[in-house]
């Protein structure tokens, strides 16, 4: 019987690491998949200013979003909409001289920036029902779609 028992974990624990090998090896397989990915991206030409320009926005843009879940997980859901708003959503395009930029990039491009905007500004409205009705699940998928658009452009265009 003890015998059983010893060969049954044995068995276990073996089906475990070889559990893991076979999950390593797939995530090393996914990291190849991505940096297919990455060279599979658009290079967009922009002026060598604009460049800099726009690696200063994007910065900008993440750190908005962290911003944005701070207040999330302080209860200030009224603060994320209101940057969300500001710095990403359709309030934003002046402040980011958009137009100034969008000439430059392909129709796919600009679609992709509008998306982002589009859906920061939903995820404003969102948050700032969430202070009514106190729900945040929407809130957080909301957030998931705005962090989607980055993905989307992301792995289609570089400019560099
Ligand atoms: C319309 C396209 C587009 C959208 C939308 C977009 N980005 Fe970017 N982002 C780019 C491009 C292009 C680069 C530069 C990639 C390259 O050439 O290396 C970039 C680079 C960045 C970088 C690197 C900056 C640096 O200094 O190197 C960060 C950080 C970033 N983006 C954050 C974001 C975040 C966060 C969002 C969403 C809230 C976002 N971006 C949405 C196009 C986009």
């Amino acid at each position: 019987m003890r015998h059983l028992i010893i060969t049954a974990l044995t068995v276990a624990l073996a089906g475990g690491v070889t559990g893991a090998l076979a999950q390593h090896a797939d995530h090393a397989h996914h990291a190849a998949g991505l940096a297919q990915a990455a060279d599979a991206r658009m290079l967009v030409k922009f002026p060598e200013p604009l460049v800099e320009h726009t690696l200063t926005n994007m910065r900008d843009h993440l750190l908005a979003l962290q911003e944005i879940q701070e207040h999330l997980g302080m209860g200030h859901a009224d603060v994320a909409a209101q940057i969300a708003e500001n710095r990403l959503g359709m309030s934003s395009l002046q402040l980011h001289g958009a137009h100034d930029v969008a000439q430059h990039m392909p129709a796919g491009m600009q679609e992709a920036g509008e998306a982002m905007h589009r859906a920061a500004s939903q995820f404003a409205i969102t948050a700032a029902n969430a202070g009514v009705t106190n729900d945040m699940k929407p809130v957080f998928s909301a957030l998931a779609k705005v962090t989607s658009a980055c993905v989307a452009c992301h792995a289609a265009y570089r400019i560099r």
